[in-house]
């Protein structure tokens, strides 16, 4: 099977290392890919994965049979429904369905119609009510750009004026969700689905903030953790029944067609788990800590997505668990260089650790930086302890000038937040 993955990050890294092993593999492109996935497949440097037609000529061309979509800024761009109507089997929503994750409003409006539990909210698109309301705000409260905002489109506070500038500022071209702040802690369920069945992965969990004790601004995820220690059983079965079921009820009931990944990000609180957000993608860093635990052909168990037929798959998962560190460049989540040259130590022949590449790529035979989060080193082992162990042996082995990474990732397992 010729298979062609779209992005960049430590995500396509790791759908690209797991369609590796496939038996069924026979050709296998990344675009644009990293340093780290062109050791194993054919990096498509040029391809530009948001444009449509160049993706569905360059899939035509290669005679690619399943196109696996990383980035939501993918989704969002319409590449699936391109690819769907050139009948190029593609994994990933369309742009209807995948404005669970591109718009905040629409989803709100979706969560608070189905009665599934959320954060209560308003939704403004115009300053005039905007204002009126926020000069009766009181208390602590979150505001939220509706569109895609790479992580930069949340604000937490308790400040009025704060709020209501960077609501002004969103709403010059956005509509925004201002909604009740919820306590508790965060827990990623990630589902697949065929527009017909869905089936629930293991949880997992990463760690938004930049700086040890959960401190700093927030990152696309400092690390992550498969399976979450501090959710027991019977949460997750409330997860499901309250929130995952509910949902895939609502999304056949507005006839949403949700094929692929879809990412809850869920709020447990003393009231019960409630949705914070949707992706409709693999999360990054999760990603890279869930999908090795997966022991299915990813050939097999996503051509069976594609036709439709999910429900003939079983999933089968490893026992160990997975613990995830993200080697980030000085500077990141800000302002942060590129082409740093780095020098890698680890041979990659280790049943415990696993290197994937995230912002990297090769320059004059160089490998250099190319990101904020550069590199996430997995540890993989019976338990959290030595998977720790194994994730933190593996940063040592990378190098680069201003590298850094969060030193309590998996430290604390019983109270993380
Ligand atoms: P979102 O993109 O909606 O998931 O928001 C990004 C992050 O902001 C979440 O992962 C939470 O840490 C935080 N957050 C979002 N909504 C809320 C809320 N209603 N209450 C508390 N924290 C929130
Ligand atoms: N790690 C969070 C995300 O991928 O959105």
């Amino acid at each position: 099977m010729k298979v062609m993955i779209l992005g960049s990050g430590g995500r396509e890294h790791a759908l690209a290392w797991k369609f590796a092993q496939s038996k069924r593999i026979n050709g296998l492109f990344v675009a644009p890919g990293n340093g780290g996935t062109k050791a194993f497949a054919t990096n498509l440097s040029d391809l530009d994965p948001t444009d449509s037609a160049a993706v569905v000529n360059k899939a035509r061309e290669l005679g690619i049979e399943l196109v696996f979509v990383g980035p939501e800024v993918v989704l969002e761009a319409g590449v699936v429904d391109a690819l769907n109507a050139a009948g190029i089997p593609a994994i990933g929503p369309e742009k209807r369905e995948a404005q669970l994750e591109s718009s905040k409003a629409f989803t709100k409006q979706l969560l608070l119609k189905h009665n599934i539990p959320t954060a209560q909210a308003k939704i403004f698109s115009d300053v005039t009510t905007f204002n009126a309301f926020i000069d009766t705000l009181q208390g602590m409260w979150v505001i939220k750009k509706s569109g895609l905002a790479a992580g930069k489109g949340v604000l937490e506070s308790s400040d009025r004026e704060e709020i209501r500038s960077f609501g002004l500022q969103a709403l010059k071209d956005d509509s925004v969700v201002l909604e009740e702040f919820l306590v508790g802690y965060e827990v990623s369920i990630f589902t697949v689905s065929d527009a017909k069945t869905y089936c629930i992965l293991p949880p997992a969990s990463d760690y938004k903030k930049a700086h040890d004790g959960n401190a700093g601004p927030n990152t696309g995820g400092m690390g992550a953790i498969c399976p979450v220690p501090w959710l027991g059983k019977d949460m997750l079965q409330r997860i499901k029944e309250e929130l995952v079921a509910p949902v895939f009820k609502a999304l056949e009931a507005e006839n949403l067609m949700y094929k692929g990944l879809l990412y809850f990000g869920v709020m447990v609180t003393a009231d019960g788990p409630k949705i914070l957000e949707f992706n409709t993608r693999f999360g990054d860093p999760e990603a890279q800590v869930l999908i090795p635990r997966i022991e299915n052909d990813f050939c097999t168990l996503f051509e069976a997505v594609a036709k439709g037929k999910l429900h003939t798959q079983t999933m089968h998962y490893s026992d160990k668990v997975a613990l995830g560190i993200v080697i980030a460049a000085n500077g990141y989540p800000g302002e942060y260089r590129k082409e740093v040259p780095v020098r890698v130590q680890f041979s990659n022949h280790d049943e415990n650790r696993i290197l994937f590449h995230a912002g990297s790529t090769h320059k004059d035979g160089v490998l250099v930086t190319n990101g904020g989060r550069c590199f996430t080193c997995v540890g993989f082992a019976s338990e959290h302890a030595s998977a720790r162990k194994f994730a933190y042996s593996l940063t040592k082995e990378v190098s680069f000038e201003g590298a850094w990474c969060r030193s309590d990732i998996g430290a604390n397992l019983y109270n993380q937040n």
